[in-house]
Formats: structure tokens, C-alpha cells, sequence
């Protein structure tokens, strides 16, 4: 027995496994309960006292250089398989939170998309503008109050360089470079001096949009507008049209959708009207067209823009804009789902 022990023993010592298969059919040829040492430990019995203990210790070492060397090999093919399915085994062990995407964006991409489906394209403009894209190109008169320093951040005067107080800068950049027909729509940010408050920010975002081809008219515009808002707040939601002014458009309006918090019954946030406001809109001035060398006898166009703020707030009800400039976990949180 002492020498069939020893032979095990030499065996065990130089065991060799070419994969995972052969290494596991030595364990179960040595270490399984029907294996080599297991038969030896049953013989033991019958082993004379005299001879007890050298067959004892021997045993044990066997068992003990086994378990050892199976282990090492074990070890070595787990790295080895790792190492080929090139898993970085520096990686941190935790779970990378996935971050969500912030409401503002949510909403200009829904913005974004139901224009996509009428054939707009995305059309981008810089946030540093000069004073004829923001200003002079699209009709503002020379003592226009958004020329004053008191609402708008200059970063340069004469020439005046600034930051874009509204989108409709993009306007002019569009119609500067290509002729009609033209259907964009321009998201971005823009920036207001104004004091901050849960009402007003000092930048927020906008999107506009431009549309100008051969008889483009304000039906065209008015459907525009229907099927923004059915798609935006549902096709429950009614529009109506108000007039206004802006330096841009002409006729120029502001639309309102049924209060989508009370159906248009009348609630604390419509203030019992049952409408709000939230965007402004017009046929596009033929000075802009031309300004931008645009033939106005053969093209006209209608415009809007609207704010994005104000959007997410009428979906979602934020009640205090800075939030949506703080990056607070909880608040950004909540708009998982609307992913
Ligand atoms: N630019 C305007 C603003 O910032 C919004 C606007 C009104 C855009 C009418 C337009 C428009 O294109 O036609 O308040």
C-alpha cells in the first residue's frame, strides 16, 4: 500500500491538463468519493497497526498535494479564460448608475419629431451672435427695447457682438445661404437679462420653426399649429389664435391651447380662462426675406417659436424653473419613464 501511495504521490506531483475537461476528470480520477484517494482512505481499515501511522501521514499528503495542484490548474484556466474574453479585470465590481435624460431635452426632441414627421429639418445657429442676425435683419427698429443693454448680454459693442436673445437668429442664417423651399426647425438656448426667479432665468431654450416656399399662407400655418398641439398635449386639445406683434411677422399672432390641467373648463393655472398661451407665430415679413435676399414677390413663409420651458412646465407642471438649471438628482430622476 506504501508503495502504491508513493506512486499516486509522483503522479499527483506532476499532473498536467491540456482544458477545463481534462483537468476535471482528474478530480473526479483522484478526489471524487469513488476516486483513487478515497479507495486508499477505505483500505486504511484494514492497514496493521504497526503500519498505521507512516500510511496515515503519507495519505494525508497525498490528499493534501492533490487538492493543491488541481486547485492551481484550476486557477490558471479561470484567468486564461477571462484573458480570452477579454473582460477588463480592472473594472470597478459596481454597477454604473445609468443617468436619465433631462425633461428639457425630452420635450425638445417630442418638439423636434412631430416636425421631423411634417418634413423639417434640424437647423442649428451660434449662441454668440452679431447684432444682424439677432436684430437688424429681422426688422427690429434701431430703438427696439431688446437693443438695450437692460435686456440683452452684450459681449462686445460696436460692432456689436451678443448673446442671442431668441432662435430666430437661425432664421436668417438659414435663408442667408439657401434659397426656398425651406422647412427648419431650430432648437437652442438663448439668453435674457433678467433677474432669476422661480418665473424667469437668465437663459433658457426655445425652438423655432420656418417655413417658406411658393404660396405658403396662414392656413397653412393655422394646420401647423392644430396638429402640434394635438400631437404635443393630445387630440382633445383646441388652439385659437390672438393678435399680436412682433417685427419679424406680419400679420403676427399668439396661440393658445386649451388649459390641458382642466379641459378648458377654468383652473388656478389657466386663471379661470381656460386657455394658456405658449407660443408666437406669423407670416414672415417681407423685409426679412428680403434682408436675406429672398425674393418676396415669389416666396412668402410663416414662422413661430415657442418656448421650451414653458412647454415642459404645461406637461409636467414644474412650478419653479430653476430647477430645471440645478441638476438635482430627485427632480431629474422622476423623468425616467418619460424616456
Ligand atoms: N422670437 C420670439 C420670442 O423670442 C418668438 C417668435 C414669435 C418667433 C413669432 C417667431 C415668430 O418665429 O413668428 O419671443
Amino acid at each position: 500500500m506504501i508503495d502504491k501511495i508513493k506512486s499516486l504521490l509522483r503522479e499527483v506531483e506532476n499532473l498536467k491538463a491540456a482544458n477545463a475537461e481534462e483537468l476535471e476528470s482528474l478530480r473526479i480520477k483522484y478526489l471524487s468519493k469513488k476516486g483513487e484517494i478515497s479507495q486508499l482512505m477505505n483500505d486504511f481499515r484494514n492497514v496493521t497497526a504497526d503500519q498505521k501511522r507512516e500510511v496515515g501521514i503519507l495519505l494525508n499528503q497525498l490528499k493534501e498535494e492533490a487538492q493543491q495542484r488541481i486547485g492551481e490548474l484550476r486557477e490558471k484556466f479561470e484567468n486564461a479564460s477571462a484573458h480570452d474574453r477579454k473582460i477588463d479585470l480592472t473594472r470597478t465590481a459596481y454597477p454604473v448608475p445609468l443617468g436619465t435624460r433631462h425633461p428639457l431635452s425630452i420635450v425638445k426632441k417630442e418638439i423636434c419629431d412631430i416636425f421631423a414627421r411634417l418634413g423639417f429639418s434640424i437647423a442649428e445657429g451660434p449662441e454668440i451672435e452679431d447684432d444682424w442676425h439677432v436684430f437688424t435683419s429681422l426688422n427690429f427698429a434701431e430703438d427696439h427695447p431688446a437693443r438695450d443693454m437692460q435686456d440683452t448680454f452684450f459681449v462686445q459693442h460696436s460692432p456689436d457682438i451678443l448673446l442671442r436673445t431668441h432662435t430666430s437668429s437661425v432664421q436668417t442664417r438659414v435663408m442667408e445661404r439657401q434659397q426656398p423651399p425651406i422647412r427648419i426647425i431650430c432648437p437652442g438656448r438663448v439668453y435674457r437679462n433678467e433677474a432669476i426667479s422661480y418665473r424667469a432665468h437668465c437663459f433658457f431654450h426655445q425652438v423655432e420653426a420656418l417655413y417658406v416656399d411658393k404660396n405658403v399662407s396662414f392656413a397653412d400655418l393655422k394646420q401647423t399649429l392644430l396638429y402640434m398641439a394635438k400631437e404635443l398635449f393630445g387630440t382633445e386639445t383646441k388652439i385659437r389664435l390672438r393678435p399680436s406683434y412682433f417685427p419679424f411677422t406680419e400679420p403676427s399672432a399668439e396661440m393658445d391651447i386649451s388649459c390641458n390641467l382642466c379641459g378648458g373648463k377654468g383652473c388656478a393655472f389657466c386663471k379661470h380662462t381656460g386657455w394658456v398661451e405658449i407660443l408666437g407665430c406669423g407670416m414672415v415679413d417681407p423685409n426679412v426675406l428680403e434682408n436675406c435676399g429672398i425674393d418676396s414677390k415669389i416666396y412668402s413663409g410663416y414662422a413661430l417659436g415657442m418656448g421650451i420651458e414653458r412647454i415642459t412646465n404645461l406637461k409636467y407642471q414644474v412650478k419653479d424653473l430653476r430647477m430645471f438649471s440645478e441638476n438635482d438628482i430627485r427632480f431629474l430622476k422622476q423623468f425616467e419613464s418619460a424616456n
